[in-house]
């Protein structure tokens, strides 16, 4: 494959090729593996299996999960692709077929009679990796998920128990209620401005779908639950598919519009929405409700990253920790930056999501060089009460992917903080004391092979290592 002119797929950025095994005998670890954990760290992220026609970050590249597996103080770690029917059809051809989201190719008859996935746009399932109600799901917003086996082999698309239907999608960025257990996460129809709140409960059964009318078709990438709503931003972007059906950029920064926050009642209901000054944002790190306030902590972004605009320049702006309370019975709005650290993939305690909460974790930046390199080389760890940042530096070349908290206690410092970390050409994967971020890790586990920058990782309680 020749990667040259796709910025990213540079440097750590660039796919592995190979789907690997690694016994616990092979692994070399540093520190002390905790023996309390059985379950498995998962990270999805993109890893084009062919050269592409053209490479839009972050939405092309086929997805792949890199797991880590617990269990006794023993660990394994295994990468697989998510063998999406887009995929495999292309295994069977031996070459690329499908084309990118920005440079969209027709798919052949033979290839669609053949099972291949008949849209254009392909459904790369690389975003995020979730368990939940007995199932593993690999998630991509643009279609619909692929379920997993525990040992991360491909079951095939799923339908959500037939809630999807053909040209469907669900988001990549659900949230789980701590008290319901419920997941919350939502359809976005393609054509349309629509926004559909889709609730299953905590078996994984599909018990409510809220729709919300929204003001634009743009991007809403991620939401957030309070104890009694649905939070969204709606930024000044403004998607056009006709743009797309001609092969061009099809979303416009709009600098008349404003930032429209919509507020969603979990249990059903018409949306309100609020007007605050315009700014772009991909995630939400947490938010709770306060009386008539909601506060929401998020990433915050001046406007949404053109740079990965049909697949040229490596994007740069300043990522920042926001917080924005709204007070729902004045309308009135405050949005405040936490902490002027260059941050991304923001996430909590999960035990804590929708809930009052102390600390937040991001993929940060130290680095002098912020605005010529979004590389995250640091884990932060954010005190919300006293606006402390503690950070793990794992040196100015490292790439750090995003971290997640895995308790072994009941307080929002009895757990480890893990994510991927890759200098110079090793990758490992890091377990962080949650109480002491800074301190050297509790353990370090080196694997043999690398582990490219990607995208979204959870922890899947219980998995039970490959056999
Ligand atoms: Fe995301």
């Amino acid at each position: 494959m020749d990667l040259s002119r796709f910025p990213y797929l540079q440097g750590n950025y660039a796919p592995v090729a190979e789907e690997c095994d690694w016994t616990h005998d092979q692994l070399r670890i540093e520190g002390r593996v905790p023996d309390t954990l059985k379950g498995a760290f998962l990270r999805n992220g993109p890893n084009p299996a062919y050269e592409p026609n053209h490479y839009v970050y972050p939405l092309d590249g086929d997805g792949m999960v890199h797991g880590v597996y617990f269990d006794g103080g023993r660990v394994h770690y295994r990468n697989r692709w998510v063998h999406t029917p887009a995929l495999k059809a292309e295994r069977r051809a031996g070459r690329r077929i499908y084309g990118s989201i920005g440079r969209p190719l027709p798919v052949p008859g033979e290839i669609v009679r053949d099972g291949g996935d008949p849209s254009p746009y392909k459904n790369t399932a690389n975003t995020n990796i979730l368990q939940h109600g007995g199932h593993l799901l690999a998630l991509w917003e643009g279609g619909w998920p692929h379920e997993l086996t525990p040992a991360l082999d491909t079951v095939g698309p799923y339908s959500a128990g037939g809630l999807l239907k053909p040209g469907d999608n669900l988001s990549a960025h659900p949230k789980v209620c701590p008290d319901t257990g419920e997941m919350i996460t939502c359809s976005q129809p393609f054509d349309r401005p629509l926004y559909i709140v889709q609730v299953f409960d905590r078996a994984g059964r599909h018990v409510r779908s809220i729709e919300a009318a929204l003001p634009w078709k743009g991007i809403i990438h991620d939401l957030q639950i309070t104890r009694n709503h649905v939070v969204i931003f709606c930024a000044p972007v403004v998607t056009n598919p006709a743009l797309l059906m001609q092969g061009k950029f099809p979303m416009q920064w709009r600098e008349d519009l404003p930032m429209k926050i919509g507020v969603i009642p979990r249990a059903g209901g018409a949306a309100r929405w609020f007007e605050a000054e315009p700014f772009f944002s991909w995630h939400f790190c947490n938010g709770f409700e306060d009386g008539s306030r909601i506060v929401i902590d998020y990433v915050w972004i001046a406007k949404l990253p053109f740079a990965m605009e049909m697949g040229t320049g490596v994007e740069s702006q300043p990522r920042r920790l926001y917080r924005l309370t709204l007070d729902t019975a004045t309308g009135e709005i405050r949005n405040e930056c936490v902490d002027e650290l260059f941050c991304e993939f923001t996430r909590v305690d999960d035990r804590r999501c929708g809930q009052r909460y102390r600390y937040g974790y991001a993929a940060a930046s130290t680095m002098a060089k912020q605005s010529e390199y979004h590389g995250y080389n640091a884990t932060a760890r954010f005190d919300l009460d006293t606006g402390e940042v503690v950070l793990h530096d794992y040196g100015e070349d490292a790439n750090a992917g995003e971290p997640v908290f895995v308790p072994h206690g009941e307080s929002e410092t009895d757990g480890y903080v893990m994510a991927f970390v890759t200098a110079e050409g090793k990758s490992s994967l890091v377990v962080l004391d949650a109480a002491q971020p800074a301190a050297d890790p509790v353990a370090r586990i080196h694997i043999p092979t690398r582990v490219p920058n990607g995208f979204h990782a959870n922890w899947a309680e219980g998995l039970s290592p490959p056999a």
